[in-house]
């Protein structure tokens, strides 16, 4: 009960925070329809890239289109446990800090990683998930190390992490895209001779698409992923408590189970 009361208390920071926001004209963005300040009662909004399985992708089934993934199940545990109703929103993951930070959304999770850079414009909670990078590219290509792909045409989500690290690797020819679905068709069509994408996406691809293979590349920067919060949002230490009571329980556990076993 006294977790509930806090909520609605947060909560009521929420509004006025996001009132706030109104008279800041933040929805300049028609394509993210939502806007936290509409949150009314006790609602969050979160904001997600769905092309990214298994953290989060579009399920179609019989006419229904869900988001779903490792990341919709760990907010469901924690918005559930404070007392909020849950809307999921999708947008390119490029358009997700501007939203957060024109508070059109209350969180981001999209197996994003706390680089600085993007600590300037948002808080982060603690890591909830550790991943490595890898090369992607066609069968029999052999390109597997980033030596490889010197010189080669390589796809990397826009405003990705894994753009960054392309941009250290010396002569690569980087092609940025919105989507992984789009970056995965132009190597099967062979646009792109390879992409850098991290090793539980690269996985699920890979395997829907036998024509491609993964190696995973020695990593010089850890990119866990954390959720994101506008800068000085009254959730984040709520959800950070939520995260350690998910970790401790072994709930977690049981949710990187469900999301990453290989036979997925
Ligand atoms: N971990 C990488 C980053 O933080 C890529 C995340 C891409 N997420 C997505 N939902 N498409 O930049």
């Amino acid at each position: 009960m006294k977790t509930k009361f806090k909520a609605l208390t947060i909560l009521s920071m929420t509004a006025v925070l996001a009132l706030t926001a109104v008279g800041c004209g933040s929805a300049s963005d028609n394509s993210a329809s939502g806007d936290a300040s509409k949150t009314s009662g006790k609602k969050l909004v979160l904001m997600t890239s769905a092309d990214y399985p298994p953290y989060e992708s579009h399920k179609t089934d019989g006419g229904t289109d869900e988001i779903v993934g490792f990341d919709i199940d760990i907010a469901k545990a924690i918005t559930k446990d404070l007392g909020y109703d849950l809307e999921v929103k999708d947008v390119d993951f490029n358009g997700l800090l501007p939203a957060l930070q024109a508070k059109q959304a209350d969180f981001v999770m999209a197996g994003m990683t706390p680089k600085p850079e993007r600590l300037q414009n948002a808080d982060f909670s603690d890591i909830y998930y550790e991943a490595k990078e890898t090369i992607v590219s066609k069968k029999g290509s052999n390109l597997k190390t980033p030596a490889d792909i010197k010189g080669k045409k390589v796809g990397v989500q826009l405003g990705s992490i894994q753009e960054g690290e392309a941009k250290k690797m010396e002569g690569l020819q980087i092609v940025s895209l919105n989507k992984i679905g789009d970056i995965i068709q132009e190597l099967k069509a062979g646009r792109i001779d390879a992409a850098i994408i991290e090793d539980t996406v690269a996985k699920g691809y890979t395997a829907a698409n036998t024509d491609l293979e993964f190696n995973t590349i020695e990593q010089t920067e850890a990119a866990g992923s954390a959720i994101a919060f506008p800068k000085g949002s009254a959730i984040t230490a709520d959800f950070n408590k939520e995260l350690k009571k998910l970790k401790d329980s072994g709930e977690l556990d049981t949710l990187i189970k469900k999301w990453f076993d290989t036979n997925k």
